[in-house]
């Protein structure tokens, strides 16, 4: 569904990806690993319109959508987490995730002026969408806490949470599960599971913690130094000779990688 054919992104002189091809097949939860600095949330950016290629093609289900804005991508079905949550602080948790929608619409004011009873009935619903979210994600009890009051782990599931308030088709995160404890991570990718499985949201997905990506990610695709160095199953990741040359000196959070 999504094909990334050959993308170089590049700082100046500096080649942060430098020819990268990889493909994330409909309905899979796919992992993207590497070494700090190997060139992952520049790749995200890439996809998601973030950021334009210098040279490399985007491909969505077949048409070529490189350098299409996130707004655009947004309609596609395509959305995407940010390594640093970004939460609006001083909003309620219910209002972090109503604005998700409106922030994408681009609602005109216009057509606002002549049917306020609309307006009303799309505030109801987004309300429940949002409330139901919450109960997904089983943080109900948080619905009215200031976003910045919430720890590091739960804005990580608001940001989970933003994505479910529209009808993704794939969505890309990017360390969701960084600094977050184990019950909270585990709450986490228990959601992914079912979204993948009960709604059938692809994922592509950045993580560190190789036993969260090994539970979760099939197939995983390493990343070093800008290319994608091989792809497979986690057990054949965690054997593979390059994968453990490439992390050498960073180190892969994760006992059950061979000494
Ligand atoms: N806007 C930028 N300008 C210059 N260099 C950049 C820019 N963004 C990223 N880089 C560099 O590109 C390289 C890849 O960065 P990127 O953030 O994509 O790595 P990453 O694989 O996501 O790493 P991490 O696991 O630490 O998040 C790094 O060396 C980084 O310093
Ligand atoms: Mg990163």
């Amino acid at each position: 569904m999504i094909v990334v054919q050959d993308v170089h992104k590049h700082f100046g002189g500096f080649r942060a990806v430098d020819g990268a091809t990889l493909k994330i097949a409909d309905g899979s939860i796919t992992g993207l690993i590497g070494p700090n600095g190997a060139g992952k949330t520049t790749l995200f950016n890439v996809i998601a319109g973030n950021l334009q290629p210098t040279s490399g093609r985007i491909l969505m289900d077949g048409g070529d959508v490189t350098g299409e804005p996130p707004h655009a991508l947004f309609h596609r079905g395509l959305l995407r987490t940010f390594q640093i949550a970004h939460e609006f602080a001083s909003m309620s948790v219910r209002e972090n995730l109503m604005m998700v929608p409106a922030n994408q619409t681009g609602e005109s004011l216009w057509s606002a002026w002549f049917s306020r009873r609309r307006i009303a009935q799309e505030e109801r619903r987004l309300v429940e969408r949002a409330d139901e979210v919450l109960h997904f994600l089983t943080i109900s009890h948080l619905a009215d806490e200031k976003a910045g009051n919430l720890s590091g782990g739960q804005k990580k599931l608001l940001e989970l949470g933003r994505t479910m308030m529209v009808d993704a088709k794939i969505v890309f995160l990017d360390e969701v599960g960084a600094g977050v404890n184990r019950t909270l991570l585990g709450t986490i990718g228990d959601a992914i599971v079912r979204l993948n499985r009960e709604r059938g949201y692809t994922f592509c997905l950045i993580e560190h913690d190789m036993d969260f990506i090994a539970r979760l990610c099939d197939p995983v695709i390493v990343m070093a130094e800008g290319r994608v160095l091989t792809q497979g199953s986690a057990d054949e990741i965690m054997a593979d000779e390059r994968v453990i040359e490439a992390y050498l000196g960073t180190g892969l959070k994760n006992k059950a990688v061979p000494a």
